[in-house]
């Protein structure tokens, strides 16, 4: 069996993430956009949105900015990008670019971005300041930097039930990957480091109480067992029954799920 390496992205890539990333959108999308209203983003802005996924941001992106702007998908799977640009094409989208590759090194011209976003990235590099240092580059001076990254470690439901399972399993496995999927409670000292004075932060945790926004939880348990069980978190019938629980608990459940608190910063270049 291939042994993970450092830093191993444990989520699925290409069409099978597109239905999880598009609940993931339906749940954060709202937050989001307020985020970058607030931020500053306007039509006619040029922006890039590192760690695209299927580019359910940068299609929002894209409407924020209009036809005069211009929005840059960077993603580091090929498989990712190709599912963002044919859901940017379906969606008619003509100011979009899509770029394979790593958001610490994205190849894009320094100091020509009016904003640069990233959404669920940080948590998943080793070094999530090389990528901070990125994305400085890339803004003009004056240029904002918006970013959303979510606290696995603080998703569950009340009263807690199986979908604690998530922040437990979510919350050991980083550490065998050395990642951390609770640095976003770290993320304003990180950015004041990468050379953005006075962050500023807010924080959005959605809650799903109906419906198909019950699911979102389980849906990326399921993605990553494969990686639970390789890092002998537990075993595969372990990880079956823990599916089943979560499942039973969407269907069937009155609890109030909690998605991972969503940690929002922004800030500009000097
Ligand atoms: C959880 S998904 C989030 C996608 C999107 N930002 C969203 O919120 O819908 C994280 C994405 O980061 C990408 N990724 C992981 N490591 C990366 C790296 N070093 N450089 C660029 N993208 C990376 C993954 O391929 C994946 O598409």
């Amino acid at each position: 069996m291939p042994q993970p390496q450092t830093g191993q992205y444990s989520l699925a890539t290409g069409e099978a993430a597109v239905r999880r990333l598009n609940l993931l959108h339906k749940t954060y999308g709202p937050g989001g956009r307020n985020l970058l209203l607030q931020a500053g983003l306007k039509p006619g802005m040029q922006a890039a949105d590192l760690g695209c996924g299927v580019g359910a941001t940068t299609r929002g992106l894209a409407e924020m900015v209009g036809p005069t702007g211009r929005v840059t998908g960077v993603d580091v799977s090929a498989p990712q990008i190709e599912q963002a640009g044919q859901a940017c094409a379906a969606a008619g989208h003509t100011n979009v670019t899509f770029v394979e590759a790593s958001a610490a090194a994205t190849g894009l011209p320094r100091n020509s971005f009016d904003l640069v976003y990233c959404r669920f990235l940080l948590l998943h590099l080793v070094d999530p300041a090389d990528c901070l240092r990125e994305m400085r580059e890339l803004l003009k001076p004056g240029g904002i930097l918006a970013i959303e990254d979510g606290d696995l470690t603080s998703a569950g439901s009340l009263p807690p039930g199986p979908q604690n399972s998530f922040a437990d399993l979510f919350g050991r496995l980083g550490p065998t990957r050395g990642l951390d999927y609770a640095m976003a409670n770290s993320l304003v000292p990180l950015v004041a480091a990468a050379g953005f004075p006075e962050p500023n932060l807010q924080l959005n945790q959605p809650v799903a109480l109906r419906g198909e926004d019950r699911y979102l939880l389980n849906w990326s348990v399921k993605e990553a067992a494969p990686a639970f069980v390789a890092e002998g978190l537990l075993t595969q019938a372990e990880m079956d029954a823990t599916i089943d629980a979560m499942d039973k608990e969407s269907r069937d459940g009155n609890s109030v799920i909690l998605m991972p608190r969503m940690f929002q910063v922004w800030a500009r270049k000097p």
